[in-house]
């Protein structure tokens, strides 16, 4: 992976409550002070952000807090909707937009993913925008393009100074909590693909720059075999996100050679 450093993040999605997201926190954090080795990031649900920021920062641990969603408007008649500025208040470093569920069982389109990425970068989170085919999409041949479509209308009219503060992660939706995780080949070619994208889009630099995870049924079974091709950059973890040690050996998997830490 060159020298991208590699990024873990672990999405709660709607699982925990306020007292087991505190231990998760607790968990994941006290294994993780001063390992500077991988970005590691934790996304829970809105209403355990505060609390989760508040045991991340007391144990000093460098674990980045991020936000599943975010709105696209700054502040105004949204009932239910969540601004950059909120999340920034709860500490939010950065958001994850466009994951799969919400593209397919919200509703969101490659427009309002835009919008929200570009109101993320512009008040100064870092996004982690995601993309990836169905099963269908797959078996009719379609998953280079849909990867492209998304990635191109993800990031209109991104700068590639702003790309500094963009990761991709690829997460076919077909391999999302189904245990039918991608084999590390056919992985290793979507981001391959993915990354000659943005290569077109901007230029070699940030396309040998930015970071593009993997995510769908990630283990620590798996992880390290994944995380070994060459344009995976580390993993955006469900399921396996919320046990603390599980979410530590994935960790570990996505640190380069040398920099491992005991177990
Ligand atoms: P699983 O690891 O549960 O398959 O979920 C992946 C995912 O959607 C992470 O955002």
């Amino acid at each position: 992976m060159l020298n991208r450093k590699p990024f873990v993040g672990g999405n709660w999605k709607m699982n925990t409550d306020l007292l087991s997201a505190g231990a998760l926190a607790r968990g994941i954090a006290a294994e993780l002070v001063d390992r500077p080795a991988v970005d590691v990031a934790v996304f829970p649900p809105f209403p355990y952000l505060l609390s989760v920021n508040s045991i991340l920062r007391e144990r000093g641990a460098g674990i980045m807090l991020g936000a599943q969603d975010v709105y696209q408007k700054p502040n105004g008649a949204f009932t239910g909707e969540v601004s950059t500025e909120m999340l920034k208040d709860c500490g939010v470093k950065c958001v994850l937009v466009g994951h799969s569920e919400r593209r397919h069982l919200i509703g969101e389109s490659d427009d309002i993913v835009n919008r929200k990425l570009a109101r993320s970068l512009e008040d100064g989170l870092g996004v982690v925008l995601c993309v990836g085919e169905t099963l269908d999409q797959r078996q009719t041949g379609q998953t280079d393009a849909v990867n492209e479509r998304q990635v191109r209308l993800g990031l209109a009219d991104v700068s590639a100074a702003e790309m500094t503060r963009v990761i991709i992660a690829y997460e076919p939706v077909w391999a999302i909590g189904t245990g039918h995780t991608a084999s590390p080949a056919d992985a290793q070619d979507a981001h391959q693909k993915i990354r000659a994208v943005l290569a077109d889009l901007y230029d070699g630099e940030v396309a040998a720059s930015t970071r593009i995870i993997y995510g769908g049924s990630v283990k620590s079974a798996n992880a390290a075999e994944l995380f070994a091709q060459p344009d995976i950059d580390g993993g955006l973890i469900g399921g396996a996100s919320l046990d603390a040690v599980e979410f530590l050996k994935i960790v570990r998997a996505a640190a380069p050679a040398g920099a491992r830490h005991p177990a």
